[in-house]
């Protein structure tokens, strides 16, 4: 399962850090030297990507609604169920097992930024909750009542409750395999393929030309969760590298087998999403996707694909492509570079502040043409 992605983990100057994992409490209080630039590029790299909901007007998507079958509206009220309890679902799993196990301040400080943006998508749903004619009390009572919600929710809990209601030993073998899970469960598996597949059904509505502002608020999401999968993938390799005794075939096929588990629970959820199907859209299409997506995502892990199936939504950023995740990591960001001299990111869509001030956006927003 491990995979070179060109990390330097050496330690940098005098100060020796025994590696990524531990509590922080020594190591975590100095900054420099940093030892895992990744982490503090992805910082970097977040501030600049920072934006508020109210920058946008979802008013032409207010008349676009009244527009829409119940099929279209039943998809978007579905999606806004889920999202807004996932968000904050993720941020327990960063507060309970991923800020507590890390050493490096880098990290921290990156931790420390997406938990920000995580509440600033659960107001940015929020938003959408009271502008568009939602039922709040249904739309929040979904993720119990919904079974196909309730069996994904369920799943991210156990990995939160072990973190919680266990004791968690970070320098034993089980201790470092129960980080690993819970990684792969909020990030690979939540914000990896489940968000995903939710933000390319929300934006195929932008596709026939509705919804669009909505699809913007979608972009700015997306732009911060390619961010929070980039970091929680060097997260896992990094700590993989670091830790022989994680490196087995055992556990490699136990992390796979929980990813592949968690694409059938995401089928019957798409299913309930779209019974019927809306017009260009249905569960199969949706359901390809997430099995393209999927085999990216175990590509990322030094997995081979599984599915290996095309991608029927080609529309969709090439934002979570296997290519995009290594060139991060290249010396010169050429995606970054050529961004930071636009002062928009879009023609037509609104421009976050970073995006106002012609500040660096990240190289990763919806392409709706084409992908390459
Ligand atoms: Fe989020
Ligand atoms: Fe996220």
């Amino acid at each position: 399962m491990r995979k070179t992605v060109g990390l330097s983990h050496k330690p940098l100057g005098d100060k020796i850090m025994a590696g990524i994992l531990g509590t922080g409490i020594q190591d975590g209080l100095l900054l420099k030297p940093i030892h895992y630039p990744w982490a503090m590029e992805l910082y970097d790299q977040a501030v600049a990507n920072t934006w508020f909901p109210n920058e946008i007007q979802l008013g032409q998507d207010l008349s676009d609604w009244k527009k829409m079958t119940d099929e279209e509206r039943h998809a978007i009220e579905f999606l806004m169920s889920y999202f807004n309890p996932n968000e904050l679902l993720v941020n327990k799993a960063l507060a309970f097992g991923v800020y507590p196990y890390v050493n490096a301040a880098e990290c921290h400080l990156y931790l420390a930024k997406q938990m920000w943006e995580e509440a600033n998508h659960c107001m940015a749903f929020e938003y959408v909750l009271e502008t568009f004619p939602i039922d709040r009390e249904k739309a929040y009572a979904a993720h119990v009542d919904e079974p196909v919600m309730a069996r994904k929710e369920e799943f991210e809990m156990q990995a939160i409750k072990r973190m919680t209601e266990k004791q968690l030993d970070i320098t034993t073998t089980e201790g470092k395999k129960d980080f690993i899970r819970n990684l792969v469960a909020y990030n690979i598996i939540l914000e990896g393929i489940w968000f995903y597949s939710g933000f390319m059904v929300a934006l195929s509505f932008r596709q026939r030309n509705l919804l669009r502002n909505f699809g913007s608020l979608i972009d700015w999401v997306v732009r911060d969760e390619s961010l929070h999968l980039k970091f929680g993938i060097n997260l896992i390799l990094t700590t993989l590298e670091e830790n022989e005794d994680l490196q087995t075939e055992e556990f490699a096929d136990e992390i796979k087998q929980t990813i592949l588990d968690a694409v059938e629970m995401e089928e019957e959820y798409n299913k309930a999403m779209l019974p019927k199907g809306i017009l260009g859209l249905n569960a199969d299409y949706v359901n390809q996707y997430v099995k393209y997506l999927t085999d990216r995502r175990l590509e990322e892990l030094g997995f081979e694909p599984h599915y290996k199936v095309s991608n029927p939504a080609k529309w969709m950023a090439a934002a979570n492509d296997t290519y995009e995740l290594v060139n991060f990591f290249e010396s010169t960001n050429t995606s970054y570079e050529v961004n930071a001299t636009k002062p928009q990111a879009k023609s037509d869509g609104p421009v976050s502040p970073a995006g106002a001030r012609g500040e660096a956006e990240a190289g990763n927003e919806i392409n709706t043409g084409n992908e390459g």
